[in-house]
């Protein structure tokens, strides 16, 4: 009796020891609405806990006051870390302050947090190469260094709140922007420019309101359009929506990014022509690992110390590879993966 007590006290001592020693990680992701962020949140808090820590995972509606109270309370709340990906970078000043103030360690994740020094670490995808793959898919789809050409083409960018657009928007600009000189792309919208080309809060909805308008403005009489340059797949999913109700003519090259279900869909039938693959799994796996060395005081991992720069400072970053993905290899990168199920996939 007195050994079985002895160990009871034994087990409780460890587990409330357990429970004391697990610190605790803040997560705040940007909203439920698109597809990537589920994965991303669901994946880092499982990591999370797997790693011994406490988990709080919030997500923010895609409202900028809403996150920054999420993440202020995170920071009173004690969290040793806080990992954001925010809705807008820079909105989130003062709970940046706050957790400077506090000592609690702050990693950007996917998206950069701007103007605010206290930002320790970024993990993202290499944001400039997602958007040259789109930009040489395109160049190589239309043969632009051969073909005679001139081809249509119009472009779809994200939220000018969101430092990833511009990276994205200048990754396929700057493979395509000669072609545009040298008159062998025609933009017959007109639209060039990423204040003329973005898409606030990355909206599906957004994305086929402008397409409609400029389908109606410049297609409607017949002209072809060769492609449409999509930064991701939810203004893809706009622009096809717009194309199917409003377009006739052969269906155009559209690219996207992070094989969302419905665009995985639309490749297989055929309906989008690209998309970029970020598997979510990878970079929650390589914050985990971040939020593990620093609340062990080890050295960080980081590959990019150069090219992130928040306007005060550069801010060591991480960069995992994104993955092209069409029609042709989808199985082998997401079902054989395990990232879906056939079933997903099926219509
Ligand atoms: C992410 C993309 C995503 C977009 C819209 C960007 O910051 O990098 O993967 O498609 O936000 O949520």
């Amino acid at each position: 009796m007195k050994k079985i007590l002895a160990m009871l006290l034994c087990a409780l001592l460890i587990v409330s020891c357990t429970a004391a020693l697990a610190e605790k990680v803040g997560v705040s992701m940007p909203t439920k609405d698109l597809q990537r962020w589920n994965q991303d949140g669901d994946n880092m808090k499982a990591l999370l806990e797997e790693a011994g820590y406490e988990v709080d995972l919030q997500f923010a509606n895609n409202d900028v006051a809403t996150q920054l109270n999420q993440v202020q309370t995170m920071i009173d709340e004690d969290c040793a870390v806080v990992v954001i990906a925010a809705i807008e970078g820079s909105s989130l000043g003062a709970a940046l302050d706050a957790a400077g103030a506090k000592g609690v360690k702050v990693i950007a994740y996917d998206r950069l947090l701007m103007d605010n020094e206290n930002v320790d670490y970024y993990a993202t995808f290499d944001n400039y190469m997602v958007g040259t793959v789109q930009g040489t898919f395109v160049k190589d789809a239309l043969d632009l260094d051969n073909a005679e050409g001139p081809f249509n083409v119009e472009f779809t960018a994200g939220d000018p709140g969101d430092n990833n657009a511009g990276f994205f928007f200048n990754g396929a600009m700057d493979v395509l922007k000669p072609y545009i000189e040298e008159g062998k792309i025609i933009v017959p919208s007109g639209q060039t420019e990423f204040e003329q080309v973005a898409t606030p809060t990355w909206k599906t909805d957004v994305a086929q309101a402008r397409a409609e308008d400029i389908l109606a403005s410049n297609y409607a009489d017949g002209t072809k359009l060769d492609a449409w340059v999509c930064s991701n797949d939810s203004t893809a999913l706009g622009v096809t929506n717009a194309l199917e109700a409003n377009y006739v003519g052969d269906w155009p090259i559209i690219t996207g990014q992070d094989c969302d279900i419905q665009n995985t869909k639309n490749m297989i039938a055929g309906k989008q022509s690209m998309s970029v693959f970020k598997d979510t799994r990878t970079l929650a796996a390589q914050v985990v690992k971040m939020v593990g060395q620093i609340l062990s005081g080890e050295e960080v991992d980081v590959n990019d110390t150069e090219t992130y720069n928040n306007n005060v400072k550069v801010v060591p970053s991480f960069l995992c590879e994104p993955v092209f993905a069409n029609a042709d290899n989808y199985k082998e990168l997401l079902i054989d993966s395990g990232y879906y199920t056939e079933d997903q996939l099926a219509d």
